[in-house]
């Protein structure tokens, strides 16, 4: 459904130029759902904006559906980083998650029930009136989740959702993800700096390289599909899938597509890998 070839991007600038992507080849069958993992800086939010059709790749192209991406594809949503960015202060919650659903033209009743139903899944249905600044910042982030959710996408790519929620809510909106994955049938891409989620929640693990950016593995998560967070988080298969991407994590820092030097890095790096995220 979705096959990124040959992706590079270079932002071009008056005094220098950047090469975010190297060469980024790999495709999603319809109905995975995927994570991506890589060390900060390394290009995720750029592949993501390029994937979705807000960024002009340099060379290479993104295919949906078998038709080339050239702007933002109708069945697409996306879920920023910056959320607070994508939510508008001067409306209130209800119409920020409605706002898309104008384009669908579904009438009255059935945008009401599309935004209600939302709100309640992320568990924000007292809300609806409030505007975003007067939510906390993993609110914000669930309205946002929202927002995605009413659209029904038939393709969901999610820029580290979970950075600014706390852990017990990160843990329930992660069910919540796989819960509507199932439901709805949705091709998913996830992007996270969490090593543990990455795991937990999908079917592959995309690792990128540090930048100059490349597929540096691409991992199938065996766990089984009946996943909760006690039983699945604490089984041996997870621990070792868990060790496994975060030794790529560490090559992946010192390995890019310039370079193929491993070694230890400073444990330092590790918590700027982790916490870099506001
Ligand atoms: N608009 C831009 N103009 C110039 N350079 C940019 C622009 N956006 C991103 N970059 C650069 O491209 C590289 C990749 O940035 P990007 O935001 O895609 O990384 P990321 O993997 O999402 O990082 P993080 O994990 O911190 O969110 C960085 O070196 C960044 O400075
Ligand atoms: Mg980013």
């Amino acid at each position: 459904m979705l096959d990124v070839r040959n992706l590079q991007k270079t932002y071009t600038g008056r005094n220098r130029n950047v090469e975010a992507l190297r060469n980024l080849t790999f495709h999603i069958d319809a109905g995975e759902l995927v994570c991506l993992v890589g060390p900060s800086g390394c290009g995720k939010t750029t592949l993501l904006k390029c994937m979705a059709g807000l960024l002009t790749p340099t060379r290479g192209e993104v295919m949906l559906d078998g038709r080339p991406v050239s702007g933002p594809p109708p069945g697409m949503a996306v879920v920023f980083q910056e959320y607070g960015r994508s939510l508008f202060a001067w409306m209130n919650v209800r119409d920020n998650v409605a706002l898309p659903l104008r384009r669908k033209k579904l009438g009255k009743a059935r945008e009401r029930e599309l935004v209600e139903h939302a709100l309640e899944v992320v568990g924000l249905a007292d809300a609806h009136h409030a505007h975003p600044w007067q939510l906390s910042g993993g609110m914000q982030q669930r309205v946002a989740i929202a927002r995605a959710v009413a659209f029904e996408p038939k393709v969901l790519l999610m820029d580290e959702p979970f950075a600014a929620v706390d852990a017990q809510t990160r843990a329930e909106l992660e069910d919540l993800i796989r819960r509507l994955w199932h439901e709805l049938g949705v091709t998913v891409l996830f992007v996270t700096h969490d090593i543990d989620e990455a795991v937990y929640l999908g079917q592959r693990t995309i690792i990128l390289s540090a930048s100059p950016t490349v597929v540096q593995e691409d991992l199938t998560i065996d766990l089984p599909d009946e996943r909760d967070q006690l039983h699945t988080r604490s089984s041996t298969r997870f621990a070792e899938l868990r060790s496994h991407v975060y030794e790529q994590i560490q090559r992946a820092k010192h390995h890019n597509g310039d370079t193929e030097r491993t070694g230890t890095a400073d444990p330092s790096d590790d918590l700027a890998l982790q916490n870099s995220e506001p």
